[in-house]
């Protein structure tokens, strides 16, 4: 059975932007946070505290935070992969925090530098230190349905994680398909296992739409208990550290989906059609949203 509600984290101020190569101003990126916060979205990932030599794209995270008026009842999450990360993010009163690792040796190297046990290391004093200041953490798992450059990714590998991140004191754990390669049956048994070590009120699917898999592995997720997702509007994202991923799924088709579905977002699909529509225009991009497009021609 399907869940009667879901939560809708938008993505794509962080997410969704990271990747794009010309410096996107601090400006736009404020008002499309602010355009989501009055929009309804309950969560919304709004920028990185990252190396700005890793990830140009997200070198102004704090000006973004600081630009960004609050709407009550949304939280405002940033990436922090450290110490110094974690301590911008406090100085820019995030209210929730996201350390992120991977299932996938390789990709972790690529992604943040090192091993993945070393991450777990590191995020040990940030993960303290969020619990102290009373800020939420999110444990964010990459690969958990395949890998750039090692390819197949065990399940158990994805538990491991997970229950890492749990001992971590993470209030929310992402499984996440960094690449889009994902199938709805190994997304069931990922969610199933998983599911058997952190409840699955506090997991979260965060589905990449490079093989157009997305929705299908969304509906798999729900019936595997999920009920928080990770979506962009516009469809917009990709990690600069996985080769040829695109992506993430649009929000607008999510939306349309748990609307036909009869399941409840709290969002507006049609205000969130012209967010795409602005947001793309802004940035020169064509909406990869097949709802955004179908709406917007009506
Ligand atoms: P490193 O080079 O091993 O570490 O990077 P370092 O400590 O030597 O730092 C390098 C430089 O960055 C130094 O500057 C530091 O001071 C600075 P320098 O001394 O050379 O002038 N630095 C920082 N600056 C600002 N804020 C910081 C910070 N930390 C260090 N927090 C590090 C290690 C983790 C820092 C680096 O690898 C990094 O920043 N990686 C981030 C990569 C990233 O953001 N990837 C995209 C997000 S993850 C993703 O998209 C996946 C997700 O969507 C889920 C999915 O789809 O799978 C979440
Ligand atoms: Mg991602």
């Amino acid at each position: 059975s399907l869940p009667a509600k879901v939560k809708i984290v938008e993505v794509s101020p962080r997410d969704g932007l990271q990747n794009e190569k010309d410096f996107i101003a601090t400006g736009i990126k404020v008002e499309l946070v602010d355009r989501l916060s009055a929009a309804g979205f309950p969560n919304i990932e709004a920028a990185s505290f990252v190396s700005p030599k890793w990830v140009p794209q997200m070198a102004d995270g704090a000006e973004v935070m600081q630009g960004i008026r609050r709407r009550p009842g949304t939280i405002y999450s940033v990436l922090t992969p450290n110490l110094r990360g974690f301590e911008g993010a406090l100085a820019a009163k995030a209210d929730e925090v996201v350390i992120f690792g991977a299932a996938s040796e390789a990709f972790s190297q690529r992604n943040i530098n090192c091993t993945i046990a070393e991450s777990i290391a590191r995020f040990e004093p940030v993960a303290a230190a969020a619990k102290q200041a009373g800020v939420r953490l999110r444990g964010s798992i990459s690969c958990a349905l395949g890998c750039p450059y090692q390819g197949e990714v065990p399940i158990e590998s994805v538990v491991d994680v997970a229950r890492r991140l749990l001992a971590l004191g993470c209030d929310e754990i992402d499984v996440a398909d960094t690449i889009g390669v994902g199938t709805a049956t190994r997304v069931r048994q990922v969610m199933d296992a998983v599911t058997k070590v952190v409840d699955p009120s506090r997991v979260s699917g965060h589905f990449h739409d490079t093989y157009g898999q997305s929705l299908a592995n969304i509906l798999a997720a729900m019936e595997a208990g999920i009920s928080i997702f990770h979506t962009s509007v516009a469809g917009l994202g990709g990690c600069p550290y996985a080769k040829g991923a695109t992506g993430n799924v649009a929000t607008e088709d999510v939306l349309y989906m748990m609307d036909g579905l009869g399941v409840n977002t709290g969002v507006d699909l049609n205000e969130v059609v012209d967010i795409g529509m602005w947001i793309s225009s802004r940035i020169g991009r064509k909406t990869s949203s097949r709802a955004g497009n179908a709406l917007a021609a009506r």
